[in-house]
Protein backbone atom coordinates (compact mmCIF):
# COMPACT_ATOMS: atom_id res chain seq x y z
CA UNK A 1 0.00 0.00 0.00
CA UNK A 2 1.24 3.30 -1.13
CA UNK A 3 -0.03 6.19 0.91
CA UNK A 4 1.32 8.92 -1.10
CA UNK A 5 -0.17 7.12 -4.52
CA UNK A 6 -3.64 6.46 -2.68
CA UNK A 7 -4.06 9.66 -1.46
CA UNK A 8 -3.75 11.34 -4.98
CA UNK A 9 -7.20 9.03 -5.76
CA UNK A 10 -9.09 11.22 -3.09
CA UNK A 11 -8.57 15.08 -4.12
CA UNK A 12 -10.64 16.20 -1.53
CA UNK A 13 -8.05 15.45 1.21
CA UNK A 14 -6.26 18.22 -0.15
CA UNK A 15 -9.01 20.67 1.25
CA UNK A 16 -10.35 18.58 4.95
CA UNK A 17 -9.19 15.81 7.31
CA UNK A 18 -11.52 13.62 6.84
CA UNK A 19 -11.83 11.61 9.98
CA UNK A 20 -16.02 10.20 9.28
CA UNK A 21 -14.89 7.00 7.74
CA UNK A 22 -17.00 5.17 10.20
CA UNK A 23 -20.04 7.00 8.78
CA UNK A 24 -19.41 7.08 5.35
CA UNK A 25 -16.19 6.95 3.38
CA UNK A 26 -14.53 8.66 0.76
CA UNK A 27 -14.79 7.71 -2.94
CA UNK A 28 -11.41 7.44 -4.94
CA UNK A 29 -10.95 7.92 -9.10
CA UNK A 30 -11.33 4.80 -10.16
CA UNK A 31 -14.66 4.03 -8.75
CA UNK A 32 -15.51 7.37 -9.85
CA UNK A 33 -14.49 6.70 -13.58
CA UNK A 34 -16.09 2.87 -13.18
CA UNK A 35 -19.60 4.30 -12.99
CA UNK A 36 -18.95 7.39 -15.32
CA UNK A 37 -17.55 4.38 -17.98
CA UNK A 38 -21.25 2.35 -17.29
CA UNK A 39 -23.51 5.74 -17.62
CA UNK A 40 -20.98 7.00 -20.98
CA UNK A 41 -20.39 3.79 -22.61
CA UNK A 42 -22.88 0.85 -21.44
CA UNK A 43 -25.86 2.19 -19.89
CA UNK A 44 -28.38 0.22 -19.59
CA UNK A 45 -30.44 -2.00 -17.26
CA UNK A 46 -29.27 -5.16 -15.96
CA UNK A 47 -31.19 -8.80 -16.28
CA UNK A 48 -33.70 -7.82 -19.05
CA UNK A 49 -32.29 -7.41 -22.52
CA UNK A 50 -30.54 -9.47 -25.17
CA UNK A 51 -28.88 -5.87 -27.09
CA UNK A 52 -25.16 -5.83 -26.29
CA UNK A 53 -25.42 -2.94 -23.76
CA UNK A 54 -27.96 -4.67 -21.75
CA UNK A 55 -25.64 -7.61 -21.80
CA UNK A 56 -22.30 -6.32 -20.99
CA UNK A 57 -23.81 -3.86 -18.19
CA UNK A 58 -25.52 -7.31 -16.89
CA UNK A 59 -21.77 -9.46 -17.26
CA UNK A 60 -20.13 -6.57 -15.08
CA UNK A 61 -23.07 -6.51 -12.60
CA UNK A 62 -22.93 -9.73 -12.05
CA UNK A 63 -19.34 -10.18 -11.64
CA UNK A 64 -19.63 -6.92 -8.80
CA UNK A 65 -21.52 -9.91 -7.47
CA UNK A 66 -19.05 -12.14 -7.20
CA UNK A 67 -15.87 -9.38 -6.60
CA UNK A 68 -17.92 -8.66 -3.35
CA UNK A 69 -18.30 -12.49 -2.36
CA UNK A 70 -14.95 -12.88 -3.28
CA UNK A 71 -13.85 -9.98 -0.75
CA UNK A 72 -15.62 -11.68 2.24
CA UNK A 73 -14.48 -15.55 1.88
CA UNK A 74 -17.78 -16.61 0.09
CA UNK A 75 -18.30 -17.71 -2.98
CA UNK A 76 -22.15 -16.72 -3.50
CA UNK A 77 -25.20 -15.74 -1.65
CA UNK A 78 -24.22 -11.52 -2.19
CA UNK A 79 -27.27 -9.38 -2.92
CA UNK A 80 -26.76 -6.23 -2.91
CA UNK A 81 -28.83 -3.94 -0.94
CA UNK A 82 -29.03 0.33 -0.22
CA UNK A 83 -26.55 0.02 2.75
CA UNK A 84 -26.53 -2.55 6.11
CA UNK A 85 -29.81 -1.37 7.92
CA UNK A 86 -31.60 -2.30 4.32
CA UNK A 87 -29.79 -5.82 4.97
CA UNK A 88 -30.85 -6.44 8.06
CA UNK A 89 -34.14 -5.44 7.98
CA UNK A 90 -34.23 -7.56 4.88
CA UNK A 91 -33.34 -10.52 7.04
CA UNK A 92 -35.77 -9.37 9.74
CA UNK A 93 -38.46 -9.58 6.90
CA UNK A 94 -37.29 -12.68 5.76
CA UNK A 95 -36.72 -15.43 8.36
CA UNK A 96 -39.79 -17.38 8.62
CA UNK A 97 -40.35 -16.76 12.12
CA UNK A 98 -43.08 -18.59 14.53
CA UNK A 99 -44.44 -17.09 17.38
CA UNK A 100 -42.46 -17.19 20.47
CA UNK A 101 -39.13 -17.22 18.77
CA UNK A 102 -37.01 -15.04 20.44
CA UNK A 103 -33.41 -12.79 19.07
CA UNK A 104 -30.71 -12.06 21.04
CA UNK A 105 -29.13 -8.72 20.49
CA UNK A 106 -26.80 -6.87 22.43
CA UNK A 107 -27.31 -2.83 23.71
CA UNK A 108 -24.20 -1.63 22.16
CA UNK A 109 -26.11 -2.02 18.53
CA UNK A 110 -26.76 0.60 16.20
CA UNK A 111 -30.29 1.34 16.16
CA UNK A 112 -30.32 -0.45 12.22
CA UNK A 113 -29.36 -3.80 14.56
CA UNK A 114 -32.38 -2.62 17.14
CA UNK A 115 -35.57 -1.38 15.19
CA UNK A 116 -35.90 -4.50 12.79
CA UNK A 117 -36.18 -6.33 15.82
CA UNK A 118 -38.23 -4.34 17.95
CA UNK A 119 -40.46 -4.34 15.59
CA UNK A 120 -40.88 -7.66 15.43
CA UNK A 121 -42.92 -7.93 18.73
CA UNK A 122 -46.31 -7.56 16.82
CA UNK A 123 -45.39 -10.70 15.87
CA UNK A 124 -45.06 -12.72 18.68
CA UNK A 125 -41.38 -12.71 18.03
CA UNK A 126 -39.14 -11.83 21.83
CA UNK A 127 -35.92 -9.57 22.02
CA UNK A 128 -33.21 -10.14 24.54
CA UNK A 129 -30.63 -7.78 25.06
CA UNK A 130 -26.40 -8.85 26.47
CA UNK A 131 -25.72 -5.64 28.47
CA UNK A 132 -21.77 -5.13 27.81
CA UNK A 133 -19.53 -4.11 31.36
CA UNK A 134 -19.21 -0.93 31.86
CA UNK A 135 -16.64 0.03 29.37
CA UNK A 136 -18.66 -1.44 26.34
CA UNK A 137 -16.65 -4.77 26.42
CA UNK A 138 -18.59 -7.76 26.58
CA UNK A 139 -18.01 -11.36 28.10
CA UNK A 140 -19.05 -14.16 26.34
CA UNK A 141 -20.45 -16.01 28.82
CA UNK A 142 -23.08 -13.02 28.85
CA UNK A 143 -24.21 -14.12 25.66
CA UNK A 144 -23.86 -18.14 26.71
CA UNK A 145 -26.42 -16.76 29.62
CA UNK A 146 -28.55 -15.43 26.77
CA UNK A 147 -29.10 -17.95 23.90
CA UNK A 148 -31.54 -20.52 24.49
CA UNK A 149 -33.64 -23.25 22.91
CA UNK A 150 -35.55 -20.38 21.87
CA UNK A 151 -33.28 -18.54 20.15
CA UNK A 152 -34.07 -18.04 16.31
CA UNK A 153 -31.30 -15.42 15.77
CA UNK A 154 -28.47 -13.64 17.68
CA UNK A 155 -27.86 -10.63 15.69
CA UNK A 156 -24.77 -8.21 16.97
CA UNK A 157 -21.93 -6.61 15.39
CA UNK A 158 -18.63 -7.29 14.65
CA UNK A 159 -16.89 -4.01 16.34
CA UNK A 160 -19.10 -1.05 17.92
CA UNK A 161 -19.74 1.86 15.75
CA UNK A 162 -19.14 4.41 18.53
CA UNK A 163 -15.99 2.56 20.69
CA UNK A 164 -14.52 0.73 17.48
CA UNK A 165 -14.27 -2.17 20.10
CA UNK A 166 -14.35 -6.04 18.99
CA UNK A 167 -17.67 -8.36 19.63
CA UNK A 168 -16.42 -11.78 20.77
CA UNK A 169 -18.26 -13.04 17.51
CA UNK A 170 -16.33 -16.16 16.91
CA UNK A 171 -16.97 -17.01 20.76
CA UNK A 172 -20.65 -16.49 20.01
CA UNK A 173 -20.34 -17.97 16.83
CA UNK A 174 -19.73 -21.51 18.59
CA UNK A 175 -22.70 -20.98 21.22
CA UNK A 176 -25.22 -20.38 18.17
CA UNK A 177 -23.96 -23.33 16.35
CA UNK A 178 -24.10 -25.29 19.88
CA UNK A 179 -27.60 -24.27 20.79
CA UNK A 180 -29.16 -24.56 16.99
CA UNK A 181 -29.57 -20.35 16.59
CA UNK A 182 -28.70 -18.66 13.37
CA UNK A 183 -26.20 -15.52 13.66
CA UNK A 184 -26.79 -12.25 11.96
CA UNK A 185 -23.32 -9.94 11.58
CA UNK A 186 -23.44 -6.14 11.56
CA UNK A 187 -20.59 -6.20 9.41
CA UNK A 188 -20.68 -2.09 8.88
CA UNK A 189 -17.55 -1.18 10.55
CA UNK A 190 -15.58 -4.25 9.89
CA UNK A 191 -15.41 -5.83 6.68
CA UNK A 192 -14.22 -2.11 5.18
CA UNK A 193 -11.13 -2.20 8.00
CA UNK A 194 -10.10 -5.79 8.67
CA UNK A 195 -9.74 -9.15 6.02
CA UNK A 196 -13.30 -10.94 6.47
CA UNK A 197 -13.91 -14.43 5.99
CA UNK A 198 -17.50 -15.59 6.26
CA UNK A 199 -16.09 -18.86 6.74
CA UNK A 200 -14.08 -17.87 10.15
CA UNK A 201 -16.94 -15.75 11.45
CA UNK A 202 -19.12 -18.73 11.19
CA UNK A 203 -22.07 -16.39 10.89
CA UNK A 204 -25.53 -17.16 8.59
CA UNK A 205 -25.89 -13.53 7.62
CA UNK A 206 -23.45 -10.58 7.24
CA UNK A 207 -24.41 -7.25 6.22
CA UNK A 208 -22.40 -4.54 5.47
CA UNK A 209 -22.53 -1.43 3.91
CA UNK A 210 -20.35 -0.15 0.41
CA UNK A 211 -20.74 3.13 0.64
CA UNK A 212 -18.36 2.84 4.26
CA UNK A 213 -16.02 0.58 1.70
CA UNK A 214 -15.23 3.19 -1.09
CA UNK A 215 -18.36 2.40 -2.53
CA UNK A 216 -21.00 4.98 -3.98
CA UNK A 217 -23.11 5.87 -1.58
CA UNK A 218 -26.52 3.64 -1.04
CA UNK A 219 -24.90 0.58 -1.72
CA UNK A 220 -24.59 -2.19 0.64
CA UNK A 221 -24.68 -5.97 0.65
CA UNK A 222 -26.40 -8.87 2.39
CA UNK A 223 -24.86 -12.47 2.53
CA UNK A 224 -26.73 -15.00 3.47
CA UNK A 225 -25.14 -18.50 3.78
CA UNK A 226 -28.17 -20.33 1.69
CA UNK A 227 -30.93 -18.20 -0.10
CA UNK A 228 -33.38 -18.92 2.08
CA UNK A 229 -34.82 -15.99 3.04
CA UNK A 230 -38.50 -14.37 1.91
CA UNK A 231 -37.28 -11.50 -0.43
CA UNK A 232 -38.25 -8.18 1.30
CA UNK A 233 -39.17 -6.59 -2.30
CA UNK A 234 -40.90 -8.86 -5.25
CA UNK A 235 -41.30 -7.98 -8.90
CA UNK A 236 -39.79 -7.40 -12.56
CA UNK A 237 -36.48 -8.97 -12.76
CA UNK A 238 -37.25 -11.92 -10.16
CA UNK A 239 -39.15 -13.93 -11.73
CA UNK A 240 -38.61 -16.95 -13.21
CA UNK A 241 -42.44 -18.00 -13.95
CA UNK A 242 -45.35 -16.32 -13.73
CA UNK A 243 -49.38 -16.86 -14.30
CA UNK A 244 -52.42 -15.68 -12.44
CA UNK A 245 -51.95 -18.06 -9.95
CA UNK A 246 -48.63 -17.63 -8.83
CA UNK A 247 -44.78 -16.99 -9.40
CA UNK A 248 -41.37 -18.85 -9.20
CA UNK A 249 -38.57 -16.39 -8.50
CA UNK A 250 -35.22 -16.53 -10.09
CA UNK A 251 -32.47 -18.29 -8.50
CA UNK A 252 -29.04 -16.44 -7.03
CA UNK A 253 -29.54 -13.16 -6.25
CA UNK A 254 -31.99 -12.00 -8.53
CA UNK A 255 -34.62 -13.12 -6.89
CA UNK A 256 -33.81 -10.78 -3.97
CA UNK A 257 -33.24 -7.66 -6.35
CA UNK A 258 -36.77 -7.22 -7.73
CA UNK A 259 -37.33 -3.47 -9.86
CA UNK A 260 -34.74 -1.93 -11.58
CA UNK A 261 -31.71 -1.74 -9.36
CA UNK A 262 -28.77 0.56 -8.92
CA UNK A 263 -26.75 -0.90 -11.48
CA UNK A 264 -23.66 2.08 -11.67
CA UNK A 265 -23.76 1.48 -7.61
CA UNK A 266 -22.87 -2.31 -7.96
CA UNK A 267 -20.49 -1.97 -10.82
CA UNK A 268 -19.02 1.21 -8.57
CA UNK A 269 -18.81 -0.91 -5.16
CA UNK A 270 -16.82 -3.65 -7.45
CA UNK A 271 -14.50 -1.34 -8.43
CA UNK A 272 -14.24 -0.54 -4.85
CA UNK A 273 -13.23 -4.31 -3.74
CA UNK A 274 -10.93 -4.33 -6.28
CA UNK A 275 -9.35 -0.88 -5.55
CA UNK A 276 -9.13 -2.48 -1.38
CA UNK A 277 -7.54 -5.62 -2.67
CA UNK A 278 -5.10 -3.86 -4.53
CA UNK A 279 -3.82 -1.43 -1.31
CA UNK A 280 -4.02 -4.84 0.52
CA UNK A 281 -6.71 -5.39 3.35
CA UNK A 282 -3.92 -7.13 5.89
CA UNK A 283 -2.07 -3.56 5.08
CA UNK A 284 -4.71 -1.07 5.76
CA UNK A 285 -5.74 -3.42 9.26
CA UNK A 286 -1.59 -2.55 10.33
CA UNK A 287 -2.60 1.09 8.76
CA UNK A 288 -5.17 1.74 10.80
CA UNK A 289 -3.62 0.14 13.57
CA UNK A 290 -0.64 2.13 14.10
CA UNK A 291 -2.64 5.48 13.30
CA UNK A 292 -5.21 3.88 15.89
CA UNK A 293 -2.15 3.27 18.51
CA UNK A 294 -1.40 7.00 18.55
CA UNK A 295 -4.54 8.45 18.27
CA UNK A 296 -5.44 6.42 21.96
CA UNK A 297 -2.60 7.67 23.16
CA UNK A 298 -2.45 10.84 22.46
CA UNK A 299 -5.55 11.33 23.31
CA UNK A 300 -5.40 9.56 26.88
CA UNK A 301 -2.54 12.10 27.23
CA UNK A 302 -4.47 15.07 26.72
CA UNK A 303 -5.68 16.55 30.33
CA UNK A 304 -9.42 17.16 30.46
CA UNK A 305 -10.21 14.17 27.57
CA UNK A 306 -11.92 11.33 28.34
CA UNK A 307 -11.72 8.43 26.22
CA UNK A 308 -14.64 5.35 25.79
CA UNK A 309 -14.14 1.86 25.50
CA UNK A 310 -11.08 -0.33 26.08
CA UNK A 311 -7.78 1.56 25.79
CA UNK A 312 -6.20 -1.99 24.51
CA UNK A 313 -5.34 -0.73 20.21
CA UNK A 314 -5.60 -4.20 19.71
CA UNK A 315 -9.14 -4.57 20.64
CA UNK A 316 -10.37 -2.29 18.07
CA UNK A 317 -10.95 -1.08 14.53
CA UNK A 318 -10.16 2.66 13.98
CA UNK A 319 -12.66 4.61 15.81
CA UNK A 320 -12.14 6.38 18.65
CA UNK A 321 -14.87 7.78 20.79
CA UNK A 322 -13.97 10.66 23.34
CA UNK A 323 -14.71 13.93 25.20
CA UNK A 324 -13.35 17.06 26.54
CA UNK A 325 -14.75 18.54 29.88
CA UNK A 326 -16.79 21.21 29.79
CA UNK A 327 -17.07 21.38 25.47
CA UNK A 328 -20.21 19.71 24.33
CA UNK A 329 -19.29 17.07 21.90
CA UNK A 330 -21.42 19.35 18.98
CA UNK A 331 -19.21 22.10 19.63
CA UNK A 332 -15.55 20.14 19.74
CA UNK A 333 -16.66 18.74 16.50
CA UNK A 334 -17.74 22.07 15.08
CA UNK A 335 -14.89 23.67 16.22
CA UNK A 336 -12.14 21.27 14.74
CA UNK A 337 -13.98 21.51 11.71
CA UNK A 338 -13.69 25.55 11.85
CA UNK A 339 -10.49 25.79 13.41
CA UNK A 340 -8.70 22.92 11.79
CA UNK A 341 -10.27 21.58 8.64
CA UNK A 342 -10.70 18.04 10.67
CA UNK A 343 -14.74 16.24 9.72
CA UNK A 344 -15.54 13.88 12.88
CA UNK A 345 -19.03 12.82 14.02
CA UNK A 346 -20.66 14.20 17.32
CA UNK A 347 -23.87 12.94 19.42
CA UNK A 348 -25.71 9.46 19.76
CA UNK A 349 -23.95 7.60 16.55
CA UNK A 350 -27.10 6.46 16.05
CA UNK A 351 -26.34 4.11 19.72
CA UNK A 352 -29.07 5.86 22.41
CA UNK A 353 -28.66 2.66 24.12
CA UNK A 354 -25.24 2.32 24.04
CA UNK A 355 -24.85 5.89 25.36
CA UNK A 356 -27.14 5.47 28.00
CA UNK A 357 -25.52 2.99 29.46
CA UNK A 358 -22.16 4.88 29.60
CA UNK A 359 -24.10 7.70 30.85
CA UNK A 360 -23.49 9.96 28.07
CA UNK A 361 -26.47 11.59 27.19
CA UNK A 362 -25.22 14.68 24.62
CA UNK A 363 -22.63 11.69 23.12
CA UNK A 364 -19.37 11.76 22.12
CA UNK A 365 -16.85 13.20 19.38
CA UNK A 366 -16.15 10.32 17.14
CA UNK A 367 -13.14 10.20 14.55
CA UNK A 368 -12.64 7.27 12.54
CA UNK A 369 -9.81 6.85 10.30
CA UNK A 370 -9.20 4.24 7.01
CA UNK A 371 -6.46 3.87 4.35
CA UNK A 372 -6.16 7.27 3.39
CA UNK A 373 -5.43 9.21 6.58
CA UNK A 374 -1.81 9.65 7.57
CA UNK A 375 0.33 10.11 10.94
CA UNK A 376 0.77 13.91 10.39
CA UNK A 377 -3.19 14.14 10.39
CA UNK A 378 -3.66 12.40 13.73
CA UNK A 379 -1.25 14.78 14.70
CA UNK A 380 -3.09 17.53 13.45
CA UNK A 381 -6.44 15.93 15.56
CA UNK A 382 -4.36 15.75 18.79
CA UNK A 383 -3.04 19.32 18.93
CA UNK A 384 -6.42 21.06 17.69
CA UNK A 385 -8.06 18.22 20.55
CA UNK A 386 -5.21 19.92 22.91
CA UNK A 387 -6.28 23.41 22.17
CA UNK A 388 -9.84 22.59 22.50
CA UNK A 389 -9.40 21.66 26.02
CA UNK A 390 -7.47 24.76 26.89
CA UNK A 391 -10.88 26.40 26.25
CA UNK A 392 -12.81 24.51 29.11
N1 LIG B 1 -23.66 4.01 10.78
C1 LIG B 1 -23.03 5.23 10.50
C2 LIG B 1 -22.28 5.80 11.68
O1 LIG B 1 -22.00 5.10 12.62
C3 LIG B 1 -23.91 6.22 9.85
O2 LIG B 1 -21.95 6.97 11.65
Amino acid sequence: MNPDEIRRDFPLLKDVIYMDSASTSLTPEPVLASILEYYRGYRANVGRGVYRLSRLADDIYRNAHRKVAGFIGAEGGVVFTRNTTEAINAVAYGIKWRRGDVVVTTAAEHHSNLLPWMRLKDRGIGLKIVEPDRDGSFDPASFEAAIGDDTKLVAMTVASNVLGTALPAREVSQICRERGALLLLDGAQAVPHVPTDVGDLGCDYLCFSGHKMLGPSGTGALWMREYDLLPLLVGGGAVEELDLEGYTLKGGYEGYEAGSPDVAGGIGLGAAVDYLRHAGMEEIALHEGRLTRRLLAGLLDIEGVDVYGSVDSRERVGIISFNVAGVSPTEVAHLLDEGSDIMVRSGHHCCIPLMRHLGLPAGTVRASLYLYNTAEEVEELLAAVEEISKIA
